[in-house]
């Protein structure tokens, strides 16, 4: 099967592709600009465009002779979007919509494509599910949903199949660039540097193993018929201060961890965690790695990987 993976150089896609390769059956294009992610970083036998979603001759290019498309490449960042909200626009959704466009006039019928849940839905009573209706908070979250409604529409009115997948908070291995709360105190933890936590540590999230989510991303692109929207999380609450007492049962004593509490930050949520009820039934998704489990294996790939990348390090 060959597959597209837009935005595949970055934490998620870099995962998937390691994820799919050991799989076996699979040949992979990425279209990525190395905005945030490096060629360098996949060792996988790939095929490589560097460029834009933005720019449809290279995304017709990328899609020659694919079965489906996993669609990764996005602005990710909430509290730069809220500054610069144009350039999230540019990249999310008319980004999206070019791809969206590019498939169709190519016929091709399978888009998975990644949502997100709390930053879609805003300030709702947790745990979030599919049916909730969505308010934003941020232009990030306004252009994902956006993106979902395309999406829906392209289904509806051209027959593909598109499935919005919307993931929780994925940490893992290969995250050194993320500002994402597990991946930022890692770093700061190596650099010997208080975690700085905005607001009292009380904050709920859902932290999803990314070995979890690749496999829920495989199971999308592999089932027939797949359309509409799907919680990918744990289900399981864990609040911010719950997630550094784990982070002290994992990370050894010569590092000591140091907390530094600030001021919430505006836009950001202050509890959500998703059902994924959904995804269990229809996806055959299981999220089964404990958090304890899947931050040592974080651990153990920021320390071995602050050996060899100086960009590890950087905060
Ligand atoms: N990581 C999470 O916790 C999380 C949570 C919810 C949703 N998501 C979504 O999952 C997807 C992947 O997230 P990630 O954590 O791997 O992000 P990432 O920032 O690590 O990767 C994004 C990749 O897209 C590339 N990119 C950016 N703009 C591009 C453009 N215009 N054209 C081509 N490539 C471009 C970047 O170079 C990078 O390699 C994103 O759509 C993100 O919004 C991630």
């Amino acid at each position: 099967m060959k597959i597209l993976i837009t935005g595949g150089l970055g934490f998620v896609g870099t995962n998937l592709i390691s994820h799919l390769t050991k799989k076996g059956g699979y040949q992979i294009v990425v279209l990525d600009d190395e905005s945030l992610g490096k060629r360098s970083h996949v060792a996988e036998p790939i095929q490589f465009i560097k460029g834009s979603i933005c720019d449809r001759s290279l995304v017709d290019q990328a899609l020659v002779g694919v079965d489906a498309v996993v669609h990764l490449a996005a602005h990710t960042r909430v509290v730069e979007s809220m500054e610069n909200p144009t350039y999230n626009f540019e990249v999310n959704v008319n980004g999206t919509f070019n791809v969206l466009s590019a498939m169709r006039a190519a016929g091709i019928k399978r888009i998975v494509n990644a949502s997100t849940g709390g930053a879609i839905l805003g300030e709702v009573p947790p745990p979030v599910h599919e049916e909730m209706v969505a308010r934003p908070t941020a232009p990030y979250g306004a252009s994902k949903l956006a993106v979902e409604g395309y999406c829906s529409a392209f289904n509806a009115a051209y027959g593909m199949e598109a499935v919005s997948l919307r993931f929780s908070n994925v940490y893992g291995a290969r995250s050194f660039h993320k500002g994402s709360v597990v991946a930022a105190f890692y770093k700061r933890i190596l650099a010997n540097k208080p975690l700085v936590v905005y607001g009292d540590g009380s904050q709920i999230r859902d932290f999803v193993f990314v070995e979890d989510l690749c496999q829920g991303i495989e199971q999308a692109i592999l089932q027939d018929g797949i359309t509409g929207v799907y919680q990918l999380g744990t289900g399981i609450p864990t609040s911010v201060n719950t997630l550094i007492d784990s982070m002290k049962q994992v990370v050894p004593e010569q590092y000591p961890i140091h907390v530094q509490y600030e001021d919430f930050r505006r836009g950001e949520l202050r509890e959500t965690f998703c059902d994924i009820s959904k995804a269990r039934r229809e996806l055959n998704f299981n999220p089964a790695t404990p958090l304890i489990e899947g931050l040592q294996v974080t651990w153990d790939w920021f320390v071995n990987s602050q050996q060899t990348s100086r960009e590890t390090v950087l905060i």
